[in-house]
Parts: structure tokens; C-alpha cells; sequence
């Protein structure tokens, strides 16, 4: 019977099974490699979890690992950013039903309260200073080499994904072991944001130091989420309220009329940089409309930078060649990268899908999709009848913008999954010329990031952060002048 279809459709309708099948076909294959690569990219992140991950014998409880690998490049650290986003993965999932995840998330939570007790050459907990600091030995001491430091998103994110935790537990009535567990953390970190997002740093590359928009993004949404969380536990927040507008009001200082300016640094780079694109699903909220002030996933600005962003990798990757304006391409950090090689990332790919997953569910949700001067490249690129205008989702403009853009998004999903090794392992990066798998091996990051996509793509949206009742930028913006507070913050039982 099998041989026959294929028969039949072959003698009968040539032509139009290589155009209508074929991408049926291909569509059927991503769905099966993203469901069995969503098993290995989840192993994959346990493993680099202690104490009982398999890859990372010697990490303590709860500490995540950077990667296995312990030379060229020696990523066998913990850092603050790259633990936080893939708890907060981990968190997403447990909500969504694997109950199995939670242990690792109290451990992960019992960690970073010993964590932000650690004196390092960032400083201590007194004045906050030490929350900055990017990274920690895996058995819970400071690591005292140099490095560029303070990353002050680490302390931004690690509230967003433990307030994530916290109201989960909220929703089931636990409120007494939030408030003992996860506020006092939580309170640190906000406060810490609050007191120092007017200040430079390092970004999450580790190279720039200036204001990096992916920080400054991460850092507006811990401080308006936090209040509420706050107030859900009959506490205040005041100095998140008080700084929560001015981050936003400094946010807008990024933006270039058609891209974001990722460093606000002397670096002499284009600006155009996956920090951009990752600070979009950062900040996804999905009751928020297209709002430009937030850089949500389906605002105008996100799209036209999501291309300038984009486009900046057709011409200087090998693997590109043959693209077309539209198509999907393997994409980087940003196209004046160096370090190993300076290659496309997956993680980096994996957003460039994420975002445009996020823009759908928007779009849906809202039952429109507006296309404006500022977006308009970005979607003529992929339908050459984009016109500016409203179209509501019973239109035929509707129909064809959205499929086109999960067809593209799609394309940078297949793209992942051409240089997936067959074992399913995600390096760091993929060489620019031929594919090949390099840089530091199972990266817990590109799981992680494998992982929120194909919960995007499924239509799978994390809580309301509150952004549409945030995005009010205040008619002048004014520097930092908050002071924090700290304390020792202690975990007891769950
Ligand atoms: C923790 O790890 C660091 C780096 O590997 C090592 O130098 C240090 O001796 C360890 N400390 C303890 C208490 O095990
Ligand atoms: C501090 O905030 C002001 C007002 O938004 C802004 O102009 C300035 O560039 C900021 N500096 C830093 C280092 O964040
Ligand atoms: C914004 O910056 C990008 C990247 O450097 C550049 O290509 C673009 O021309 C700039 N847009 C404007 C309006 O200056
Ligand atoms: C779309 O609707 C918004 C709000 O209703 C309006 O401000 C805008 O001008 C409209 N855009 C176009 C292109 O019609
Ligand atoms: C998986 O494949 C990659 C690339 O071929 C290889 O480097 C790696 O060692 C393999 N991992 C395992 C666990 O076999
Ligand atoms: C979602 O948005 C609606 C309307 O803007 C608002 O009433 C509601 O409170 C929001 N929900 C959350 C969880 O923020």
C-alpha cells in the first residue's frame, strides 16, 4: 500500500507534489526532530546540573553549569545569567505539569541564597555590590581570576524566574514558605537592580562595558514584576516603583529609528546584536499588545530590528550563501564577532525563531496584526504584497503575513536542526563555513534555549508580567539615586 501512494502520487502529480508536498514533508520532519531533541536538550540540562548531573561531577546542589567543558573554553562555572534563564525554562515546564522538575528548582533556590552571601571581587552583600558578579566555582565559592565584571542582569533575571516559582506556589496557597524562601532573595535582587541599573557594566557577552540593552530590558521587567509581587505578599516594593519608569525611560535612549543599539559603549560596533533579539523573549509578555516601548516580540521596532539583525549575517557567513532576503539564515552574537572563529550560535538562532513564535501568539491573541512604515521591510521580505495598514485576522492579508512568518520562523528551527549532530548534542556555536558543531560542548544555554522555543512554537506563553500597565515612559528621564537594602537571606524547609 505504501509503495503504491508513492506511485500514484508520483506518475499523477509531479508538479504539484514538489511544491505542495515538499514543504508538508519538510514541516512533518521539524515536528519530529524538535520532539525528539526536546527529550535530549532536557537530559542535556539536567546533566549539567549538580549534584546529580551525570556531565558535571563536583557541582554542588542546584548549581548549573555553563558546559562540561573544562578547557577551550573552560565553561566549567556557574554564572548567574545563564543559571537563571534556564531555571526559569525549568520552572515553565514544572508548571506545566513535569512535577518531577521541582526538586532541582528548590535546590537551584537554596543555592542562590548561599550565592548571594559570597564576597567576591565584585564586592559583598552590605552595599549589594556583590550581586553583581557573573560567575561562581561549581562547589559555591567565588571565583577570584579576572573577568569582566560586575553583569548586572544576573541579579534581574534570577528574580524573574524565582518570582516565576513564587507565584506558582502563591496559586496553591503557600504563602509562608514564599515569603521565608524566595522573597528575602528576591528583595535583594530588586533592590540591587533598583540601586545600580544607572550604572555601566559588562553585557552578556562579557566583552562590552557600557549600558547593554538586554540588561536594562531584563532589568524594567524584574522591577514592575517584583512590586506585584511584592504587594501579592502584603509587602511593598517602593523603590522598584520609583525606578521601574526611569529604566523604562532609558530603554527608549537604544532605539535608533530603525534598529536597537545593543552596547551604548565606545565599541565600535554596528549595534546590531542577538542581545536585541534575546531581550524581546526576555520581556515577552503575552497579555502585552505590539507595544515599541517595551520592545515587545510583535511591535514594529522588535520586527525591524529582528531584520536589520538578521540581514547582517546573509552576506559574511559561508553557510548563507544562496539565501535569499526572507529566508532564514544561520545568525550570530553580532557580525563583528571574533571569538572562536565568530560563528552562528544556536541559541542566538533558536531566538531569532522565539521571537517571531511570540509575535504570533500576539497577533492572534489581539485578532490583528498591523503593519506600519517601520515594520514594513521586515514584511515585504516575506510577502511581497505587505501593504501599511490593520488587517484584522479574518483578512486574507492576515492569513498570508502570519504563515509567512512562521514559515520563516520554522526556517530558522530547520536551520538548528541541519547542524544537529544525530547524537542530538548542542554545542555553543556552529562553524560559519560548513556547520561543524564548536566551541564549548553541550552548552546548557543552547538547551535551554531549544527548549523555550519549542514551547513558543507549540503556543505555550509563560504569566503576564504586567507590561501593558507598564509602558507609560515619563515625558524626561533622570538618572538612578535609589539606595538599597540587603540582607543574609536563608532558605528552611519547602
Ligand atoms: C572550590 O573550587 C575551587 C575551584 O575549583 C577550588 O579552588 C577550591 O579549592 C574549592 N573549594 C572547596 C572548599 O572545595
Ligand atoms: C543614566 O540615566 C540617564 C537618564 O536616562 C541616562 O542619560 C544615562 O545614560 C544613564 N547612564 C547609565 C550609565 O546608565
Ligand atoms: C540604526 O543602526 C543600524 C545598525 O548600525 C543602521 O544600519 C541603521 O542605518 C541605523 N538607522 C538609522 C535610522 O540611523
Ligand atoms: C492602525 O490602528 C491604529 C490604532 O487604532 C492607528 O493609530 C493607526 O494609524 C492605524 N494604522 C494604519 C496603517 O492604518
Ligand atoms: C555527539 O556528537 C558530537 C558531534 O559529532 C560529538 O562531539 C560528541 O562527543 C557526541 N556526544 C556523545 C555523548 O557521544
Ligand atoms: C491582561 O490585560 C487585560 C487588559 O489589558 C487586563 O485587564 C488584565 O488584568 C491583564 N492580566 C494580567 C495578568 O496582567
Amino acid at each position: 500500500m505504501l509503495a503504491h501512494n508513492v506511485l500514484t502520487l508520483a506518475l499523477l502529480v509531479p508538479a504539484v507534489a514538489s511544491s505542495v508536498i515538499h514543504p508538508t514533508r519538510r514541516q512533518s520532519s521539524l515536528d519530529s526532530f524538535i520532539q525528539s531533541e526536546s527529550t535530549v536538550a532536557l537530559q542535556g540540562v539536567l546533566n549539567n546540573i549538580g549534584a546529580d548531573g551525570s556531565s558535571v561531577p563536583g557541582a554542588s546542589a542546584g548549581v548549573v553549569v555553563a558546559s562540561p567543558s573544562k578547557s577551550n573554553p573552560d565553561y566549567f562555572y556557574s554564572w548567574t545569567r545563564d543559571a537563571a534563564l534556564t531555571i526559569a525554562m525549568v520552572i515553565e515546564r514544572f508548571m506545566a505539569g513535569d512535577v518531577s522538575l521541582e526538586t532541582v528548582i528548590q535546590q537551584y533556590i537554596t543555592a542562590q541564597a548561599k550565592v548571594q552571601t559570597i564576597t567576591s571581587p565584585s564586592g559583598g552583600l552590605s552595599n549589594g555590590a556583590g550581586l553583581g558578579e557573573p560567575k561562581y566555582n561549581v562547589n559555591l565559592t567565588a571565583f577570584t581570576g579576572d573577568w569582566g565584571r560586575p553583569q548586572r542582569d544576573g541579579p534581574a533575571l534570577r528574580a524573574t524566574a524565582l518570582i516565576a516559582y513564587g507565584n506558582n506556589l502563591l496559586s496553591t496557597g503557600k504563602q509562608s514558605v514564599v515569603k521565608t524562601n524566595i522573597w528575602p532573595i528576591v528583595q535583594n535582587d530588586l533592590n540591587y537592580v533598583a540601586q545600580y541599573w544607572n550604572q555601566t557594566g559588562f553585557d552578556l557577552w562579557e566583552e562590552v562595558k557600557g549600558s547593554s540593552f538586554f540588561t536594562v530590558a531584563a532589568q524594567h521587567r524584574a522591577l514592575v514584576e517584583g512590586s506585584a509581587f511584592a504587594k501579592s505578599l502584603g509587602q511593598s516594593c517602593d523603590i522598584c516603583d520609583s525606578q521601574a519608569p526611569q529604566v523604562l525611560c532609558f530603554l527608549q535612549d537604544f532605539w535608533n529609528g530603525t534598529s536597537v543599539i545593543s552596547d551604548l559603549a565606545n565599541d565600535g560596533r554596528s549595534g546590531l546584536d542577538a542581545n536585541s533579539v534575546l531581550s524581546s523573549i526576555q520581556t515577552f509578555d503575552p497579555n502585552s499588545s505590539c507595544d515599541d516601548t517595551t520592545f515587545q516580540p510583535c511591535s514594529a521596532r522588535a520586527l525591524s530590528n529582528h531584520k536589520l539583525y538578521v540581514d547582517s549575517f546573509r552576506s559574511i557567513y559561508d553557510l548563507n550563501s544562496g539565501k535569499k532576503s526572507g529566508e532564514a539564515v544561520a545568525v550570530g552574537r553580532y557580525p563583528e564577532d571574533v571569538y572562536q572563529g565568530g560563528n552562528p550560535w544556536y541559541l542566538t538562532t533558536l531566538a531569532a525563531a522565539e521571537q517571531l513564535y511570540d509575535a504570533l501568539y500576539q497577533w492572534k491573541k489581539q485578532g490583528s496584526l498591523a503593519i506600519t512604515q517601520t515594520s514594513l521591510p521586515f514584511f515585504q521580505d516575506l510577502d511581497s504584497s505587505a501593504a501599511p495598514g490593520n488587517y484584522s485576522s479574518s483578512s486574507s492579508m492576515y492569513s498570508s503575513v502570519t504563515s509567512a512568518v512562521k514559515n520563516y520562523a520554522d526556517g530558522f528551527y530547520s536551520i538548528v536542526q541541519q547542524y544537529t549532530p544525530s547524537n542530538g548534542s548542542l554545542a555553543e556555536q556552529f562553524t560559519r563555513n560548513n556547520g561543524t558543531p564548536i566551541s564549548a560542548r553541550d552548552l546548557t544555554w543552547s538547551y535551554a534555549a531549544f527548549l523555550t522555543a519549542a514551547s513558543r512554537r507549540s503556543g505555550a506563553v509563560p504569566r503576564s508580567w504586567g507590561a501593558s500597565k507598564a509602558n507609560q515612559v515619563p515625558s524626561q528621564c533622570q538618572g538612578g539615586f535609589a539606595t538599597g537594602t540587603y540582607a543574609t537571606p536563608t532558605v528552611s524547609s519547602w
